[in-house]
């Protein structure tokens, strides 16, 4: 900065001297050839400022937002476990999302199954995939249905909020990512809220909304799909081998749908939601690597018959098979937390 106040001066100083020496139309010469270098100069003081500013704090730009599809794979892989129906989905459809910059339309993932099952697990792995202060990014927004939307008398307002808040957030950054949880939770018609901004082609103003992605997390279909996974475990399959084909039936009776935010909602009728990923129910061998993870995330390493203690802890059915864990991995960080203690 020194350096360029000190050329200004010299400028300044070879002008007053020019003006002295020569006629007046070359004094006018030069005095806008000079001031032409001015404007070039603030300009590039702005530039290299805002270059500064981005790389210190978070901006909408590739150094902030990226598309790690390998390290989504990885966690989807090592970290989920039991779900290769939402690996295989989930990774999928990302990817032609964020590939094309001309969707069309802003992405829309409903995930459904039982608690525990790993669906907010999911949503922060992409999160953190996605953007490089994962879940704390200004880009990303989450809502949870019992905290955000708790009163069934509030629909307009909450509506009118929430429309104000996306249009806001695409303002700030079009790739900006939304998390709804408990969407069963969130009283009638509030989703609704969603449509100018998810729908085909938007253009009530000049912002671009077809870059955002919306996640929808609902326990609703979580029986449904149970009864699907335990009939196939019944006829003695693979797990692995359950396709989505096996779950479609449960799409087309709108069992995803049948309470809470998304029943009679416009964006159910109007199809505006691009895929329905279920969650499986976990089984114990699954509850056992959950358990193991977490020991190894808090430093210890897994021994065994802490695994299987916690494992055995939890509650599973149906109560003859003892096959699902009731709550999933939900409850066994806690669980380990009590054991860790009692060591
Ligand atoms: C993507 O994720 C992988 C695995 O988590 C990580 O090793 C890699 O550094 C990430 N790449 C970028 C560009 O952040």
């Amino acid at each position: 900065m020194g350096r360029i106040e000190l050329t200004r001066i010299l400028f300044f100083l070879l002008i007053i001297a020019l003006n002295r020496l020569m006629p007046c139309y070359a004094f006018e010469a030069i005095s806008s050839v000079v001031s032409v270098i001015g404007a070039a100069t603030v300009s590039m003081v702005a530039l290299g400022w805002n270059a500064a500013k981005c790389r210190m704090y978070e901006c909408c730009d590739v150094r902030w937002i990226e598309s790690n599809f390998t390290g989504l794979n990885n966690d989807l892989g090592d970290r989920l476990h039991g779900q290769h129906l939402v690996k295989e989905t989930v990774l999928k459809t990302l990817k032609g999302h964020l590939r094309y910059k001309n969707s069309g339309k802003a992405l829309v993932m409903s995930f459904h199954g039982w608690t525990g099952s790993g669906k907010n697990y999911a949503s922060h792995m992409i999160a953190e995939n996605l953007y490089k202060n994962g879940l704390k990014s200004k880009f990303v927004h989450v809502f949870v249905s019992t905290r955000d939307f708790m009163f069934e008398d509030r629909v307009d307002q909450y509506k009118a909020d929430l429309q104000e808040r996306i249009q806001k957030a695409i303002k700030e950054c079009p790739r900006s990512l939304f998390i709804f949880d408990e969407i069963d939770k969130m009283p009638e018609g509030v989703i609704d809220a969603l449509k100018p901004f998810i729908d085909h082609n938007p253009s009530f103003d000049d912002l671009d909304y077809t870059r955002a992605i919306y996640i929808l997390l609902s326990n609703t279909g979580g029986k449904e799909i149970t009864k699907v996974a335990f009939e196939f475990w019944l006829e003695g399959k693979d797990r692995n081998e359950l396709s989505l084909k096996d779950i479609e039936p449960l799409i087309n009776k709108g069992a995803f749908n049948e309470k809470g935010g998304l029943s009679k909602s416009d964006i159910i009728q109007k199809n505006l939601i691009d895929i329905y990923v279920p969650f499986l129910p976990l089984e114990k061998k699954h509850v056992t690597l959950c358990v193991e993870d977490d020991l190894r995330n808090k430093g210890y390493s897994p021994k065994d018959f802490i695994v299987q203690q916690v494992a055995g802890q939890l509650e599973y059915y149906p109560s003859e098979f003892q096959l699902f864990s009731t709550t999933g991995c939900k409850r066994v960080s806690s669980k380990v937390n009590l054991m860790i203690d009692d060591d």
